[in-house]
């Protein structure tokens, strides 16, 4: 048999009927007519009036629709399963062709009205006109209001981006006390039956409490979310070009001096880093407490950047300075130390006799040229002659040290500790940020 669309939405339709109930509208009707007659929605539906009424609640959460670190606002869709139990609203189903439920609007039963205490925005009840309740013939009533829910969330950003925000969103029953209406948590967590996941948190999990404020305060439920960040987008936006920026920034002290691009190369690194700072800034909450970790660290790259431009410039002043002033000793010590001199002098001395007579030669050759020029050649010359004179038999010790060499020195030492210290900044912030 051939069935339309038609036909099978009657069917569909036929079905829901059969699982309702065999009841007619006339008996609903009537149910609702003996239901109403009577009924005061101000009143508890509790029958000892001197008794609480106990308010079954389970948040579901749909999905997180925005998380503000810097306005501190924590939004989510999510629905509120309230049951309670409403003593007027009990019948004998037999009576109404084993009708045994029925919804009634919203406004037209008493309701556990609740309000969200933690709002970012206006506070406002949860319901609305268009809200239906579910009655049973037991009395068992159920209400679900869901809602975008705007809350505050005191964020935590110290470990950012590797964070772990957990927010707290309570409601509390409007103008009941606790000893009229009392919260009860149905289940110990929030209800993720429903939950879409989210592209920049995840949920690690949640927790329900219910809060007594007191005797004769009101009753107060706390749904707290944790989330962790899922840090990819950070790590590959952030961090990496700081690493890359650190690194590129020591790459100074191998730029040759001669080209004159020193200055400008570590400043433009500078205020890469500066450029950075201003955003993660912006991404953060201007909170002295806790300041973020990565706050710090921007800072650390920030003070490694301004020493590698110090040191840049001061050891210009060395590449140029004239050689006619004499390197102090115990910077001579220092080279021979580092360039580990004496353990090579054996080997490399006569090199190094071959080598300084080659330069001394092409430096007097120099010297007697442009002898008419200038003083400074001269004197140069003079000194070269002397040292050549004095220290005929070349040893470890006397060797000379130019300025050049020096400053070649500072860069090697230069990159080799900025390295270190750029490398173990952003480890020591990694480890510590993902610790927790
Ligand atoms: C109502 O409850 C109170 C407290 O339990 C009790 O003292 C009182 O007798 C109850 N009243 C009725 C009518 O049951």
């Amino acid at each position: 048999m051939k069935c339309s669309s038609v036909c099978v939405v009657g069917i569909f339709l036929a079905a829901q009927f059969r699982l309702l109930s065999g009841a007619t509208i006339s008996e609903a009707e009537s149910l609702h007519v003996k239901l109403f007659l009577n009924y005061n929605k101000n009143i508890r539906p509790i029958y000892n009036q001197s008794l609480a009424m106990y308010v079954g609640i389970v948040l579901y959460i749909k999905s997180i629709q925005e998380f503000d670190e810097v306005t501190e606002k924590f939004s989510f869709v999510a629905a509120l399963q309230l049951h309670w139990h409403d003593y007027r609203m009990m019948w004998d189903t037999s009576d109404y062709g084993g009708l045994d439920q029925i919804t009634v609007s919203y406004d037209d039963v008493w309701i556990p009205e609740l309000t969200l205490s933690s709002p970012s925005a206006k506070a406002a009840a949860l319901g609305k006109s268009s809200d239906i309740v579910r009655l049973t013939n037991e009395g068992y009533a159920q209400w679900m209001p869901a809602n975008l829910i705007e809350s505050t969330c005191s964020v935590d950003v110290r470990n950012y981006p590797f964070d772990t925000q957990s927010c707290t969103t309570s409601f509390s029953s409007l103008g009941y006390k606790n000893n009229e209406v009392n919260l009860v948590a149905l289940i110990p967590t929030i209800g993720f039956n429903v939950f879409s996941p989210n592209a920049m948190w995840d949920v690690v999990g949640s927790e329900v409490k219910t809060l007594l404020l007191g005797s004769g305060g009101e009753s107060e439920i706390l749904f707290t979310l944790n989330i962790k960040r899922k840090s990819a987008f950070v790590v590959i936006n952030v961090l990496i070009p700081i690493l890359v920026l650190g690194l590129l920034n020591i790459l100074v002290f191998v730029l040759v001096p001669e080209s004159g691009e020193r200055i400008g190369f570590c400043i433009t690194t500078l205020l890469a880093i500066a450029v950075y700072m201003t955003i993660v800034n912006d991404m953060l909450p201007r909170t002295s407490e806790p300041v973020p970790l990565i706050s710090y660290k921007l800072m650390i790259d920030m003070v490694l950047s301004a020493l590698i431009v110090l040191v840049t410039i001061l050891n210009l002043r060395l590449y140029h300075k004239d050689d006619t002033s004499p390197v102090p000793n115990w910077i001579k010590s220092v080279y021979r130390l580092l360039s580990c001199a004496p353990c090579r002098s054996r080997k490399v001395s006569k090199d190094e006799v071959t080598y300084f007579k080659s330069r001394i030669l092409s430096i007097s050759n120099g010297g007697v040229r442009t002898n008419a020029k200038g003083k400074e050649r001269t004197t140069e010359f003079v000194g070269d002659q002397k040292s050549k004179q004095s220290d005929a038999p070349i040893n470890a010790e006397e060797f000379p040290v130019t300025w050049k060499q020096v400053s070649y020195m500072v860069d090697w030492l230069a990159l080799a500790l900025f390295t270190m210290t750029s490398l173990t900044s952003f480890l020591v912030f990694i480890a510590i940020a993902k610790s927790g």
